[in-house]
Protein backbone atom coordinates (compact mmCIF):
# COMPACT_ATOMS: atom_id res chain seq x y z
CA UNK A 1 0.00 0.00 0.00
CA UNK A 2 1.42 3.52 -1.09
CA UNK A 3 3.68 2.33 -3.27
CA UNK A 4 1.84 3.78 -5.97
CA UNK A 5 1.31 7.71 -4.96
CA UNK A 6 -0.72 9.95 -6.94
CA UNK A 7 -0.06 13.61 -5.62
CA UNK A 8 -1.88 16.61 -6.21
CA UNK A 9 -2.06 20.02 -4.95
CA UNK A 10 -6.06 20.79 -5.65
CA UNK A 11 -8.80 18.73 -6.08
CA UNK A 12 -12.71 18.42 -5.43
CA UNK A 13 -12.36 15.25 -4.19
CA UNK A 14 -9.55 12.35 -3.96
CA UNK A 15 -12.46 9.83 -4.03
CA UNK A 16 -13.48 10.89 -7.13
CA UNK A 17 -9.94 10.87 -8.45
CA UNK A 18 -9.00 7.38 -6.94
CA UNK A 19 -12.84 6.11 -8.49
CA UNK A 20 -11.36 7.30 -11.96
CA UNK A 21 -8.05 5.45 -11.57
CA UNK A 22 -9.32 2.60 -9.96
CA UNK A 23 -11.68 2.28 -13.74
CA UNK A 24 -8.98 2.61 -15.74
CA UNK A 25 -7.14 -0.21 -13.78
CA UNK A 26 -5.00 1.14 -11.13
CA UNK A 27 -3.40 -1.79 -9.05
CA UNK A 28 -4.92 -2.25 -5.63
CA UNK A 29 -2.31 -0.03 -2.94
CA UNK A 30 -2.56 2.91 -5.09
CA UNK A 31 -3.23 6.22 -2.57
CA UNK A 32 -4.84 9.67 -4.26
CA UNK A 33 -3.27 12.90 -2.04
CA UNK A 34 -4.10 16.37 -2.44
CA UNK A 35 -3.76 19.33 -0.17
CA UNK A 36 -6.76 20.17 -0.28
CA UNK A 37 -10.15 19.53 -1.59
CA UNK A 38 -12.94 21.87 -3.07
CA UNK A 39 -15.45 19.51 -2.51
CA UNK A 40 -14.61 16.58 0.19
CA UNK A 41 -17.59 15.02 1.41
CA UNK A 42 -18.22 12.48 3.80
CA UNK A 43 -20.50 10.18 4.89
CA UNK A 44 -24.23 10.76 4.48
CA UNK A 45 -23.73 13.24 1.86
CA UNK A 46 -22.11 15.94 4.08
CA UNK A 47 -19.39 18.15 3.03
CA UNK A 48 -15.45 16.95 4.71
CA UNK A 49 -13.92 20.58 6.10
CA UNK A 50 -10.31 20.09 3.71
CA UNK A 51 -8.37 22.98 5.24
CA UNK A 52 -5.42 23.72 2.84
CA UNK A 53 -1.81 21.52 4.02
CA UNK A 54 -3.09 21.25 6.99
CA UNK A 55 -4.43 17.40 6.74
CA UNK A 56 -4.09 14.47 5.42
CA UNK A 57 -6.86 14.05 2.62
CA UNK A 58 -6.11 10.27 1.05
CA UNK A 59 -7.89 7.77 -1.00
CA UNK A 60 -6.80 4.65 -0.93
CA UNK A 61 -7.36 1.60 -3.60
CA UNK A 62 -7.33 -1.73 -2.95
CA UNK A 63 -8.65 -4.98 -4.92
CA UNK A 64 -9.02 -7.38 -2.11
CA UNK A 65 -10.98 -10.20 -3.61
CA UNK A 66 -14.16 -9.86 -0.70
CA UNK A 67 -17.95 -10.15 -1.47
CA UNK A 68 -19.42 -7.00 -0.76
CA UNK A 69 -21.36 -7.35 1.59
CA UNK A 70 -17.95 -7.73 3.54
CA UNK A 71 -17.09 -3.72 2.52
CA UNK A 72 -17.94 -2.68 5.92
CA UNK A 73 -15.06 -4.36 7.43
CA UNK A 74 -12.82 -2.49 5.93
CA UNK A 75 -13.93 0.61 7.55
CA UNK A 76 -13.34 -0.86 10.92
CA UNK A 77 -10.12 -1.89 9.67
CA UNK A 78 -9.22 0.91 8.60
CA UNK A 79 -10.56 3.09 11.55
CA UNK A 80 -7.92 0.50 13.26
CA UNK A 81 -5.07 1.11 11.07
CA UNK A 82 -5.70 4.90 11.49
CA UNK A 83 -5.93 4.62 15.36
CA UNK A 84 -2.44 3.26 15.85
CA UNK A 85 -0.69 5.24 12.94
CA UNK A 86 -1.28 8.59 15.40
CA UNK A 87 -0.53 6.08 18.83
CA UNK A 88 3.06 5.46 16.70
CA UNK A 89 3.52 8.94 15.40
CA UNK A 90 2.16 11.33 18.19
CA UNK A 91 1.67 9.15 21.30
CA UNK A 92 -1.98 10.99 22.21
CA UNK A 93 -4.92 7.28 22.79
CA UNK A 94 -7.36 7.87 20.17
CA UNK A 95 -10.46 5.88 20.09
CA UNK A 96 -13.08 4.80 17.57
CA UNK A 97 -16.99 5.57 17.75
CA UNK A 98 -18.93 3.37 15.60
CA UNK A 99 -18.35 3.04 12.40
CA UNK A 100 -15.92 5.03 11.36
CA UNK A 101 -15.08 8.33 13.05
CA UNK A 102 -11.72 9.08 14.93
CA UNK A 103 -12.19 10.88 18.50
CA UNK A 104 -9.62 11.95 20.44
CA UNK A 105 -11.08 13.79 24.08
CA UNK A 106 -14.65 13.29 22.60
CA UNK A 107 -14.07 15.17 19.27
CA UNK A 108 -13.43 13.90 15.86
CA UNK A 109 -9.89 14.04 14.45
CA UNK A 110 -11.00 11.38 11.19
CA UNK A 111 -13.44 10.23 9.54
CA UNK A 112 -13.21 7.02 6.94
CA UNK A 113 -15.63 6.70 4.06
CA UNK A 114 -15.79 3.56 2.27
CA UNK A 115 -17.06 3.47 -1.50
CA UNK A 116 -17.01 0.29 -3.70
CA UNK A 117 -16.78 -0.48 -7.30
CA UNK A 118 -18.64 -3.86 -7.91
CA UNK A 119 -21.28 -6.08 -8.70
CA UNK A 120 -23.89 -8.37 -6.73
CA UNK A 121 -21.17 -10.67 -6.04
CA UNK A 122 -17.49 -9.22 -6.10
CA UNK A 123 -15.74 -6.26 -5.75
CA UNK A 124 -13.36 -4.52 -8.14
CA UNK A 125 -12.48 -1.95 -6.24
CA UNK A 126 -12.67 -0.67 -2.63
CA UNK A 127 -11.91 3.06 -1.99
CA UNK A 128 -11.03 4.28 1.55
CA UNK A 129 -11.02 7.84 2.09
CA UNK A 130 -9.36 8.92 5.22
CA UNK A 131 -9.67 12.67 6.35
CA UNK A 132 -7.54 13.32 9.17
CA UNK A 133 -7.13 16.47 10.92
CA UNK A 134 -3.31 16.93 11.61
CA UNK A 135 -2.18 20.32 11.87
CA UNK A 136 -5.15 23.08 12.23
CA UNK A 137 -5.94 25.39 14.55
CA UNK A 138 -9.43 26.16 16.03
CA UNK A 139 -9.30 29.00 13.71
CA UNK A 140 -9.14 26.62 10.99
CA UNK A 141 -12.40 24.68 11.63
CA UNK A 142 -15.63 25.94 9.71
CA UNK A 143 -17.87 27.60 12.85
CA UNK A 144 -19.78 24.76 12.34
CA UNK A 145 -18.10 21.91 13.24
CA UNK A 146 -15.81 24.12 15.63
CA UNK A 147 -17.53 22.30 18.91
CA UNK A 148 -16.87 19.16 17.41
CA UNK A 149 -13.93 18.44 15.43
CA UNK A 150 -10.18 18.66 16.10
CA UNK A 151 -6.76 17.95 15.45
CA UNK A 152 -3.60 16.20 15.99
CA UNK A 153 -1.80 19.64 16.90
CA UNK A 154 -4.84 20.75 19.12
CA UNK A 155 -4.81 17.87 21.26
CA UNK A 156 -1.22 17.01 21.30
CA UNK A 157 -0.06 20.62 21.65
CA UNK A 158 2.81 19.98 18.38
CA UNK A 159 2.51 20.16 14.99
CA UNK A 160 2.98 16.52 13.19
CA UNK A 161 4.49 15.62 10.14
CA UNK A 162 2.36 14.58 7.80
CA UNK A 163 4.63 12.48 5.33
CA UNK A 164 5.70 10.36 8.50
CA UNK A 165 1.58 9.85 9.35
CA UNK A 166 0.96 8.51 5.75
CA UNK A 167 3.61 6.07 5.90
CA UNK A 168 2.54 4.72 9.38
CA UNK A 169 -0.96 4.72 8.00
CA UNK A 170 0.02 2.71 5.37
CA UNK A 171 2.27 0.43 7.30
CA UNK A 172 -0.77 -0.72 9.62
CA UNK A 173 -3.04 -1.01 6.60
CA UNK A 174 -1.14 -3.08 4.98
CA UNK A 175 -0.70 -4.88 8.05
CA UNK A 176 -3.85 -5.27 8.73
CA UNK A 177 -5.30 -6.23 5.19
CA UNK A 178 -3.02 -9.30 5.47
CA UNK A 179 -4.47 -10.03 8.74
CA UNK A 180 -7.81 -9.60 7.22
CA UNK A 181 -7.27 -11.90 4.47
CA UNK A 182 -5.52 -14.64 6.40
CA UNK A 183 -7.74 -14.94 9.48
CA UNK A 184 -10.69 -13.52 8.61
CA UNK A 185 -12.46 -10.24 10.62
CA UNK A 186 -12.38 -12.18 14.00
CA UNK A 187 -9.09 -10.82 15.37
CA UNK A 188 -9.42 -7.51 13.77
CA UNK A 189 -13.02 -7.01 15.21
CA UNK A 190 -11.43 -7.82 18.75
CA UNK A 191 -8.74 -4.58 18.23
CA UNK A 192 -11.81 -2.69 17.08
CA UNK A 193 -13.53 -3.60 20.07
CA UNK A 194 -10.53 -2.68 22.29
CA UNK A 195 -10.97 1.27 20.70
CA UNK A 196 -14.43 1.48 20.91
CA UNK A 197 -16.16 4.24 22.70
CA UNK A 198 -19.35 2.57 21.61
CA UNK A 199 -19.87 -0.46 22.76
CA UNK A 200 -21.46 -0.73 26.36
CA UNK A 201 -22.74 2.11 26.03
CA UNK A 202 -26.19 3.47 26.00
CA UNK A 203 -26.11 5.18 22.80
CA UNK A 204 -29.06 7.21 20.35
CA UNK A 205 -28.67 6.12 16.84
CA UNK A 206 -30.26 8.12 13.86
CA UNK A 207 -30.83 6.21 10.65
CA UNK A 208 -32.59 7.19 7.54
CA UNK A 209 -35.87 5.31 8.77
CA UNK A 210 -36.07 6.19 12.59
CA UNK A 211 -34.01 6.47 15.69
CA UNK A 212 -33.51 3.89 18.31
CA UNK A 213 -32.43 4.11 21.83
CA UNK A 214 -31.00 1.61 23.43
CA UNK A 215 -27.60 -0.59 24.52
CA UNK A 216 -25.17 -0.82 22.12
CA UNK A 217 -24.11 -4.59 22.97
CA UNK A 218 -21.61 -4.91 19.98
CA UNK A 219 -20.49 -5.14 16.46
CA UNK A 220 -21.36 -8.45 14.66
CA UNK A 221 -18.79 -10.64 12.86
CA UNK A 222 -19.86 -8.33 9.44
CA UNK A 223 -19.36 -5.11 11.02
CA UNK A 224 -22.97 -4.55 11.92
CA UNK A 225 -23.57 -2.88 15.01
CA UNK A 226 -26.21 -4.37 17.53
CA UNK A 227 -28.73 -2.32 19.05
CA UNK A 228 -30.67 -3.62 22.32
CA UNK A 229 -33.80 -1.61 22.87
CA UNK A 230 -35.62 -1.47 26.45
CA UNK A 231 -38.22 -4.01 24.85
CA UNK A 232 -35.01 -6.46 24.90
CA UNK A 233 -35.57 -6.35 20.77
CA UNK A 234 -31.91 -6.26 18.78
CA UNK A 235 -31.50 -4.50 15.98
CA UNK A 236 -28.84 -4.36 13.67
CA UNK A 237 -27.86 -0.92 12.25
CA UNK A 238 -26.27 -0.65 8.93
CA UNK A 239 -25.80 2.80 9.01
CA UNK A 240 -26.30 5.81 11.39
CA UNK A 241 -25.47 8.63 13.33
CA UNK A 242 -24.56 7.77 16.93
CA UNK A 243 -24.41 10.18 19.76
CA UNK A 244 -24.02 8.60 23.70
CA UNK A 245 -27.27 9.07 25.47
CA UNK A 246 -27.61 10.80 28.74
C1 LIG B 1 -16.85 11.10 7.41
O1 LIG B 1 -17.93 11.59 7.10
O2 LIG B 1 -16.53 10.96 8.59
C2 LIG B 1 -15.90 10.63 6.34
C3 LIG B 1 -14.99 11.72 5.88
C4 LIG B 1 -14.01 11.29 4.80
C5 LIG B 1 -13.19 12.45 4.26
C6 LIG B 1 -12.11 12.01 3.32
S1 LIG B 1 -10.94 13.28 2.95
C7 LIG B 1 -10.24 12.31 1.70
C8 LIG B 1 -11.39 11.62 0.98
N1 LIG B 1 -11.93 12.49 -0.05
C9 LIG B 1 -13.17 12.88 0.21
O3 LIG B 1 -13.85 13.64 -0.50
N2 LIG B 1 -13.60 12.34 1.37
C10 LIG B 1 -12.56 11.49 1.96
Amino acid sequence: IGRNINYHETVTSTQIIAHQLAQDGAPGGTAVLAETQTAGRGRLARNWDSAAGKGIWMSIILRPAIMPQRAPQFTLVTAVAVVQAIEEVTGLRPEIKWPNDVLLNGRKCTGILTELQADMDSVQALIIGIGLNANQTQDDFDPAVREVATSLRMEGDKPVERAVLVRSIFRHLEKYTDLYIENGFAPLKVLWESYSVTIGKRIRARTAREVLEGLAIGITDDGVLELKTDDGKIHTIYSADIELAT
